[in-house]
């Protein structure tokens, strides 16, 4: 039987990556769409996908919006991806973060539960469980413990989602994922900043001390994930999904540069970001030993395509510089 996804912030990096790979991989799902196409939206990521494929500009925090598409169309799964996802941008205007971040979500979970829909997936993030010290692993049991206005406003938003679970039992999941890096991440990130900036021969801001350390998943990993989730995943259940590829944000720049054949005079050490997370770590034993689930990427192939992607498609990050973008990068990196 021929499902019907409604998939939300689908112009988006990881969102645009999981509905290339349904749409390329399967016959039996129609994808729905919606996305108030903000700054980090790029249409021309599905350029070309028609089939199985329906697009509604409408905004998750507009109730009465999200109403209308759930009374046009019969939805079988909702999967959530619509956020404001940049911690930056969350220190310098929280608010828009709990509008589409907390009220979003929980309009999305009182119409799915109005409709009936079979499943609900959020697409949540490692950042709920705050900085990591010393040794250990996030795993699902560790205690949710945000520090940015961006890691508060997910943490809400999964508490709403096992709020609905446990009162009113609603057939909701939950996956949790480190950074992700890849083909359409927009260039406000560390990995495409680095090798845009590279590319143009640009500074490149390195904050504190440069020995942050993300655990690094390729973007089709995390996609294989959630697809698993999807399938076999728990009604209530939180599900981890790592790389494996613990690495300081210094590391992956010189990784970067000395691959793009670039000096390692191009990064800037700036300021620290304010509050910055330390460390990242996943345990994600849960979704492997249930689910079979391992990331297929090692880092160095995956930053190796990514680079290559971003070299082959110039002309897609080049139209984002010329835009807002400019106006927020003096905003964000000037004087620093
Ligand atoms: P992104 O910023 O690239 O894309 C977000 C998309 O959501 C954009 O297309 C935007 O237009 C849309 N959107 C934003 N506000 C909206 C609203 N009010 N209504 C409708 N659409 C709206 O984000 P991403 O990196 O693709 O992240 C997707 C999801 O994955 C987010 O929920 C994020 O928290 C989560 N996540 C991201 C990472 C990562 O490393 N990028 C890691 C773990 C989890
Ligand atoms: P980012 O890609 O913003 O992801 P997140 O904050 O969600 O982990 O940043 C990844 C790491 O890189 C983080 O430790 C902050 C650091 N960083 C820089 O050092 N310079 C930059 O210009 C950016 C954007 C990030």
């Amino acid at each position: 039987m021929k499902k019907t996804y409604l998939v939300t912030g689908g112009f988006g990096f990881i969102g645009a990556n999981f509905i290339r790979y349904i749409l390329d991989n399967r016959k039996d799902v129609d994808i729905i769409n919606i996305d108030s196409i903000t700054y980090a939206a790029n249409p021309e990521n599905l350029a070309g996908y028609t089939k199985n494929y329906r697009f509604y500009k409408a905004d998750i925090a507009d109730k009465q919006a999200l109403s209308k598409i759930f009374n046009e169309n019969k939805i079988d799964f909702v999967i959530n991806f619509a956020a404001e996802s940049h911690v930056d941008r969350s220190i310098l205007e929280p608010s828009i973060f709990t509008r589409t971040n907390v009220e979003g979500t929980l309009n999305l979970l009182e119409l799915s539960m109005k409709h009936k829909v079979e499943k609900f997936l959020q697409i949540s993030t490692d950042e709920v469980y705050g900085s990591l010290g010393g040794a250990g692993k996030f795993t699902e049991e560790t205690p949710l413990s945000p520090r940015s206005p961006y890691s508060a406003s997910k943490a809400a938003a999964d508490m709403l989602v096992m709020s609905f679970f446990h009162t009113y039992n609603m057939p909701v999941l939950i996956t949790r994922c480190s950074n992700n890096y890849g083909p359409y991440q927009f260039p406000e990130k560390l990995i495409p900043l680095t090798i845009i900036n590279a590319l143009n021969d640009k500074e490149i801001p390195l904050y504190g001390d440069g020995k942050n350390v993300r655990d690094w998943i390729h973007v089709l990993d995390h996609v294989k994930g959630i697809c698993l989730v999807l399938e076999k995943g728990d009604f209530g259940e939180v599900y981890n999904i790592g790389g494996n590829a613990e690495t300081k944000n210094i590391d992956i720049i010189i990784y970067i540069l000395d691959k793009l054949n670039k000096p390692h005079s191009l990064i800037k050490y700036v300021k620290d970001r304010l509050g910055h997370d330390r460390r990242y770590a996943m345990d994600f034993s849960k979704i492997n030993k249930n689910m079979g689930f391992l990331p297929e990427y090692f880092l160095e192939k995956g930053l190796d395509d990514t680079i290559d992607w971003y070299v082959n498609n110039e002309n897609w990050w080049r139209k984002i510089l010329s835009g807002d973008y400019k106006e927020y990068y003096k905003k964000m990196y000037e004087n620093r």
